[in-house]
């Protein structure tokens, strides 16, 4: 293992401060990974695409440590992103005598972290909480800064709790494996990063996206460890999001409306992002804060991707319906992130109703 290539950071938060390693073949990487479980047990929660993949070597690490891993494999898929789902986690906990004090190690992409994270909140009031993520989008974001969530049907991520993991092991080499299309709807949050504070991240984009495409290790592991910077320091300032977090959410009052009302799991996430941007970008437009260039500029950057940059046609009331929902409605107000130029984000309530359906109507045809 070449130590070179490994990078850690560090998300500050006083006592529950915790590292993010990136780099290669991680998971076998016991010297990092069980000076956080201070147990003799521990519980592995992922899914049925990621267990033949990555449960035996991740349970033969801990083996070699001494710590005996029980598995708990759920159905794939944002559609069981549900009370239903999460009860079998509890099931298997109880079903299984674990403690207070036992580990959970979530293994696999936002989904399984974001469920993982809540009941590892939920049961007995707090357990240690392990983030091992293996896709993009779960290494640049889900898995830093303690958002756990389920879904309900009136709207995505609505029940949740803040719940910082001890951990997060992000291991580059997991990536070989995903699918062409979840790569590339990772690429969105990281692009995401240049647009709302780093622009200098989003020249670089600009300049590698091709090399990220192909998956170059190098290229992957500075995109994972800018993403990951980015983030701890917004969480860091802003745990609760009561301010700058928001503006990670770019994009994403446009693209949640998509996710929920298309039906969950028809585009990913990060395609609704993507699109949802452009809406944003639309929008920054009409207010007179972005110009032509500056939206042709990230349409292009997307596209070059392989995003979506039109928006399904659900109806602008349906849109605004389902916005609604948006945690970001304060006062029965809603606030957008927004850009002010390419590489600085606001948030905003100063868009009218009508502006905002102009915006939409031009993104989705
Ligand atoms: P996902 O968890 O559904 O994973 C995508 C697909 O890839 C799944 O089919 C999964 O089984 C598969 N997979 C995972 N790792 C793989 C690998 N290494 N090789 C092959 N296949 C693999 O989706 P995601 O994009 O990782 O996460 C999306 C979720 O994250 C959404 O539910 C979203 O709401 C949530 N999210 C949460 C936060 C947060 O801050 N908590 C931030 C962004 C997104
Ligand atoms: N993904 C947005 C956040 O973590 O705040």
């Amino acid at each position: 293992m070449c130590e070179k290539l490994i990078r850690t950071l560090q998300v500050s938060l006083d006592e529950r401060s915790y590292p993010i390693h990136v780099g290669p073949g991680l998971l076998t990487r016991g010297d990092l990974l069980l000076p956080m479980l201070k147990a003799r047990k521990a519980v592995i929660v992922t899914n049925e695409t990621v267990a033949p993949l990555y449960l035996e070597t991740l349970t033969a690490t801990l083996a070699k440590g001494g710590v005996s891993a029980q598995a708990v494999v759920l159905p794939d898929g944002e559609l069981f992103k549900n009370w239903e789902t999460l009860n079998r986690i509890f099931d298997a906990l109880l079903g299984t005598h674990c403690e207070r004090s036992t580990p959970l190690i979530a293994l696999g992409g936002g989904v399984i972290g974001d469920m993982g994270g809540f009941a590892a909140a939920c049961y007995q009031r707090g357990m240690p909480f392990i983030q091992v993520p293996t896709t993009l989008l779960s290494q640049v974001d889900s898995s830093v800064g303690g958002k756990t969530a389920i879904n309900h049907p009136l709207g995505k991520n609505m029940i949740g709790a803040f719940y910082q993991p001890r951990l997060v092991l992000a291991d580059i080499s997991t990536l070989d494996t995903l699918p062409e299309r979840e790569l590339k709807a990772g690429l969105a949050e990281v692009i995401k990063y240049g647009l709302i504070r780093d622009r200098e991240f989003l020249v670089w984009l600009e300049e590698n996206i091709e090399r990220l495409l192909a998956r170059e290790r190098d290229a992957l592991i500075h995109a994972v460890e800018r993403s990951c910077a980015n983030k701890a320091e917004v969480v860091a300032a802003d745990e609760r999001e009561s301010g700058e977090r928001a503006l990670l959410n770019l994009g994403h009052t446009f693209g949640h409306a998509i996710e929920t009302g298309l039906g969950y799991g028809e585009w990913l996430h990060g395609e609704a992002v993507a699109a949802g941007t452009m809406i944003a970008c639309e929008l920054s437009r009409i207010l007179g804060w972005l110009d032509a260039r500056d939206v042709a500029r990230i349409r292009a950057l997307f596209t070059r991707t392989g995003l979506p940059v039109q928006a399904p046609a659900l109806g602008v009331e349906r849109y605004l319906e389902l916005m609604r929902h948006d945690k970001k409605v304060q006062d029965g107000r809603l606030r957008l992130v927004l850009l002010q130029e390419v590489g600085r984000a606001v948030l905003s309530d100063s868009a009218s109703d009508a502006q905002i359906v102009e915006a939409i109507r031009r993104v989705s045809t």
